[in-house]
């Protein structure tokens, strides 16, 4: 049995925005780059990379998915208390990217809609968003009766037309667009795309039991210092900070939860043998292996299922056994070689972790947003329900993990698909000298003509960013 929180908060309904430009990673890109296929599809677990059109940057993608969310739940620009947006594709130094979304979405539903709405920007690398949901939804918990309901412009019915419960809400977006030098290793876990996420009391689709773990240190295995198009990426190193800073987040998530009486165990169990589902960063597919790895090697550990795992692959190396992080690093791979070919692993993995990486083989990395594209993969492949505990470990480079975990909630079968493997199937693949043209920002006009949606008009002389919608 899961206790959630008494003024139960989560999400009650995601919309994605994906370009409608991919690449894909297994033809003339891996040809050019010299590069086996198969070292994409299986040793990365990329097969296509999302890429933005002339027209399209990190503040359009963030419009399009609040204006498809706002349309599907029929909301009201007033019913909208907070729009947080997670990023570290930042068009301004200065002026929160949210205030471009709300003059954009102000195109749609008239000047000053949202002027009671306050919006923020979350750097922290590709854990913004969920810095994001996590402050959105304690605004929403500290709400006094009376500023929650608001007055005559609650929120009203969903897409099936039954009422969806009154009071404010509030929207979490994630938008990125991840962007790597050509020719380097970054190069291909590139992809583009936003998410929103509707925040609500009550929600339909899942509802957190407050319980954030947090690892925050400072690293430099990501960063972007100002001034840069590119980061600066240590990428071995970055997987190296990713796993250990998570592993060390689950351990505060695993303490508060236990503390907290959120669940209790019996002698043997292990904490994640109650999560039926476990959706982490996904930089790239392959990483929510590794990170798989990592958090089910630090529960097992101490578990009587160990001893028949140390039987087959053998004991676990130590960093303390190591002179250098280097050969630490190198043992501690091989021994993740064989953990990951065990079938109590294979067995773990590709129930709770594997189904998440899916849309994110079909569109890269979104940075931010990926954790929530791994979401949305569980929700399209219909594999959530009701009463089912689910994991999330979100990862931002710098570096901060945070783990927490929600609930699914019976509404969720009233929830319209949002169609997304149809949608991806309709998208066009482009060239690789159309994909270095865009990349390097030196295509100057739209490979497919705008219709329906918000573009980049123009950067004027003094930076502003004047953005219209296209009918
Ligand atoms: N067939 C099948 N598999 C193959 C293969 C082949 N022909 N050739 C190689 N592989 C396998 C390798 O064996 C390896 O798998 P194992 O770990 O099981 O051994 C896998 O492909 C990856 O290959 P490499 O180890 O050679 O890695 P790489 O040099 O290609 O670099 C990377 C990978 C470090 C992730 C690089 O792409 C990179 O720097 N990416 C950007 C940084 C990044 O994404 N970091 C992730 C953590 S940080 C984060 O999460 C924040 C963020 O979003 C950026």
């Amino acid at each position: 049995m899961i206790n959630t929180n008494q003024k139960t908060v989560g999400i009650d309904d995601i919309a994605l925005y994906v370009p409608k430009l991919f690449i894909s990673a297994l033809g003339e890109f891996a040809a050019a780059r010299n590069i086996e296929p198969a070292k994409l599809s299986r040793g990365i677990g990329v097969e296509k990379m999302a890429v933005p059109d002339a027209h399209e940057d990190a503040a359009t993608m963030a419009a399009m998915s609040v204006l498809e969310l706002m349309k599907r739940n029929h909301l009201k620009p007033e019913q909208i208390g907070r729009i947080y947006l997670g990023t570290e594709s930042g068009v301004d130094e200065s002026k929160a990217m949210g205030t471009y979304v709300i003059g954009m979405l102000e195109k749609v539903y008239g000047k000053g809609a949202f002027q009671e709405c306050s919006t923020v920007e979350f750097k922290s690398a590709c854990i913004g968003a969920t810095h994001a949901l996590e402050n959105v939804s304690y605004w929403l918990q500290s709400l006094d009766d009376e500023e929650y309901v608001g007055d005559e412009n609650g929120v009203k019915g969903d897409d099936s037309g039954k009422e969806n419960g009154v009071g404010m809400v509030g929207i979490v977006v994630a938008s990125d667009i991840a962007r790597y030098e050509l020719n380097s290793p970054g190069e291909y876990t590139q992809g583009a795309g936003s998410i929103s996420m509707l925040i609500k009391r009550n929600p339909r689709f899942l509802a957190f039991d407050s319980n954030f773990g947090v690892c925050t240190r400072d690293e430099n295995d990501f960063f972007r210092p100002i001034g840069m198009t590119f980061a600066i990426v240590n990428g071995k190193y970055s997987n190296y900070c990713y796993l250990s800073a998570m592993q060390d987040a689950f351990e505060s998530y695993r303490r508060r939860t236990l503390n907290r009486g959120t669940i209790s165990l019996n002698e043997g169990e292990c904490l994640t043998d109650h999560l039926s589902h476990m959706v982490f960063h996904i930089p790239y597919p392959r990483m929510a292996e590794y990170a798989a790895s990592a958090i089910f090697r630090l529960e097992w550990r101490d578990a009587p299922r160990w001893q028949a795992i140390s039987e087959a692959v053998g004991d676990e190396p130590l960093p303390e056994m190591f002179q250098s992080l280097d050969e630490y690093l190198s043992a501690d791979n091989q021994f993740r070689r064989k953990f990951t070919n065990t079938d109590e692993f294979q067995l773990a993995f590709l129930q709770k972790v594997k189904p998440s990486t899916l849309i994110s083989s079909q569109v890269g990395n979104i940075y931010t947003g990926s954790i929530y594209l791994g979401l949305t993969s569980l929700l399209e492949q219909s594999l959530l329900h009701p009463g089912q505990w689910v994991g999330f470990g979100s990862y931002g480079s710098g570096c901060t993990a945070m783990f927490f975990s929600g609930v699914v909630q019976p509404g969720i079968k009233s929830l319209a698909s949002i169609n997304v493997f149809n949608r991806l199937k309709k998208r066009t693949e482009i060239s690789l000298d159309d994909y270095q043209l865009l990349h390097e920002g030196q295509k100057m006009t739209s490979i497919i003509s705008p219709s329906d949606e918000f573009v980049l008009l123009k950067v004027g002389q003094d930076g502003y960013r004047h953005y219209d919608f296209v009918s």
